[in-house]
């Protein structure tokens, strides 16, 4: 080889290395992000990346040529397992796709796909690149495409760490789970700008699409972080909870909290009263292993909770209606988000425990037109098609709809159990009474009286959990505090559970 075949080597991978120049870089960092290079490194394992298509370079280049075209991409490790990654690279071209970038990320989806491995994708970028026109558009649809293809395959990871606009912000909408920095990141199909011209609204970017907009208001960001380290970081927690593809299970954590651990705390923690509130995750932590629990789509619709956990060092996904946001009861947002959640866990094999707590659905003009009846289904439907072990705890409230909604027996649910504290019926007391005693109250002398005298004969003679456990759809009513032990108990029993589907292509969920 000659010296200057070398140097040529060195010469070009420093060259990608530099990406857009210290100015460029510099200017990222005063906005507080990282570059790409930086950003993998803190989400890899050390000195774990291996490049790929690092001296690919643009068909388009005009003046600037950079080999890698911007965006950096290749393979390293999370916790000792294998992950593909592509970040893009703001300080070159904006971090917008070319044609060449385009294909670079579709070479480690695929590469991913075949070797069932994870795909993290760093966000930062302009959309397409201008100069390459429909070149670029071609190649966001092929990303989609493979985004699509490997859904339900392999997990899908999106971190929005800058701009990501346009029609590109549908890449990440494909992936299970979107990470947004706070401040530095946003999000949009059209921009402030355009909005303005075509709606005459006055609105900035932040407010628009920034990280608390997508996490509290439209749902379509399910994490935010402080900053890019801190998304980083966070992302390699959800990945420890994570199988690597759908034939893997997740890895296992250590099982050093005792699988038999009662938690007398548990027997109280309900008030007595039904109409005072408590805290869900306080049930799910003093159940969990170390009380450690991963919270996905915090700030959205809080009235239903869901989430990573473990139980005898086994990931369990947790589903949980929140007495304490909207008394726990099911709308339109808090439906779509449990079905999601339900559905990531089907298609991974990650095992669904469900805390119920749930009044029924939220009335109101709202809800109706918003098409709740749609919504909600999707909820039953993600349930009911599930057929990973499937466990749930009544632990007050079980009304209505929301009852068979909520991983009932009926849903092919493998193990139900309530604590005593359940109410299990068709309404609440006070509903059904006016329902049922409606001609007496009417002509009563003291109505007051007699609406709180058939309350509570209903509630002593129907909402209770010992109807449902008369009839099998209960399968035990337990002491609060053995929680743990029976789920762990439930959940080992179910480990090689096999349950399957009709033969169908797809079925048709109600989108
Ligand atoms: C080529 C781009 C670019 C793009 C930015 N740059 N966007 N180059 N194609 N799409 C370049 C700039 O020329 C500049 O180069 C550098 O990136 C940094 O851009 P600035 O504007 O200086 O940065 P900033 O002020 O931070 O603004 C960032 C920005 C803005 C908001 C993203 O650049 C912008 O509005 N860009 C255009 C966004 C856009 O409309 N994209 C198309 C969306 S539609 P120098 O050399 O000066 O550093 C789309 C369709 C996808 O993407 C369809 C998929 C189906």
């Amino acid at each position: 080889m000659t010296s200057t075949r070398l140097e040529e080597v060195r010469r070009r991978h420093a060259n990608a290395e530099a990406g857009g120049g210290p100015e460029r870089r510099e200017r990222q960092h005063k906005e507080g992000k990282l570059s790409a290079r930086e950003r993998i490194d803190l989400l890899l394992d050390e000195g774990k990346f291996e490049e790929v298509d690092k001296l690919v370079r643009s068909r388009g280049d005009g003046d600037q040529v950079i080999d890698g075209d911007g965006f950096v991409t290749g393979y390293g490790h999370i916790h000792g397992r294998p992950m593909f990654v592509f970040a893009q690279d703001f300080t070159v071209y904006g971090g917008s796709l070319s044609e060449a970038n385009a294909r670079k990320i579709c070479k480690v989806m695929d590469l991913a796909l075949k070797n069932g491995a994870p795909v993290i994708g760093l966000n930062d970028s302009g959309g397409a690149r201008i100069q390459e026109g429909v070149l670029s558009l071609g190649g966001y649809a092929d990303i989609f495409l493979r985004n699509t293809l490997a859904s339900g395959v392999v997990p899908q990871i999106s971190a929005i760490l800058g701009p990501c606009a346009g029609g590109a912000v549908y890449s990440p909408a494909l992936t299970d789970f979107v990470f947004m920095a706070e401040r530095t990141s946003y999000m949009f199909v059209t921009g402030p700008d355009v909005i303005k011209t075509v709606t005459h609204e006055d609105v900035g970017k932040e407010e628009l699409g920034g990280a608390s907009t997508h996490n509290a208001v439209s749902g379509v960001a399910h994490f935010m972080a402080s900053g890019d380290a801190a998304c980083l970081q966070m992302i390699r927690r959800l990945m420890s909870f994570l199988p690597s593809n759908n034939r893997d299970d997740a890895p296992r954590g250590p099982r050093t909290d005792p699988a038999d651990r009662r938690d007398a705390a548990l027997d109280t923690l309900v008030p007595s009263d039904s109409s005072i509130p408590y805290d869900i995750k306080d049930v799910i932590r003093r159940v969990a292993d170390h009380g450690d629990f991963l919270e996905v789509h915090e700030h959205f619709a809080p009235n239903i909770v869901v989430g990573f956990a473990r139980l005898d060092g086994r990931t369990v996904g947790i589903v949980a209606n929140q007495p304490a946001s909207l008394a726990g009861c099911l709308d339109i947002n808090s439906s779509v988000k449990g079905a999601r959640f339900v559905r990531f866990c089907d298609a991974f094999n990650i095992p669904i425990v469900t805390f119920e707590d749930v009044p029924g659905f939220l009335p109101g003009t709202g809800q109706e037109w918003g098409g709740i009846i749609r919504h909600g289904a999707k909820l039953l439907y993600a349930y009911a098609e599930a057929t990973v072990p499937k466990v749930t705890v009544i632990t007050r409230k079980a009304y209505g709809g929301a009852y068979c909604v909520m991983g009932s027996k009926h849903l092919r649910t493998d193990v139900n159990l309530a604590w005593p504290t359940a109410e299990i019926a068709v309404m609440g007391p006070e509903g059904a009474v006016n329902i049922v005693y409606r001609r007496e109250l009417s002509t009563a002398a003291d109505p007051e009286a007699l609406r709180r005298e058939k309350a509570a004969e209903y509630r002593d003679r129907l909402a209770n959990p010992f109807i449902a456990a008369e009839c099998g759809y209960i399968d035990d009513v337990i002491e609060p505090g053995e929680t743990r032990p029976r789920l762990i108990r439930a959940l080992r029993m179910l480990e090689n559970k096999v349950d399957t589907m009709p033969r169908k292509k797809h079925g048709n969920i109600p989108l």
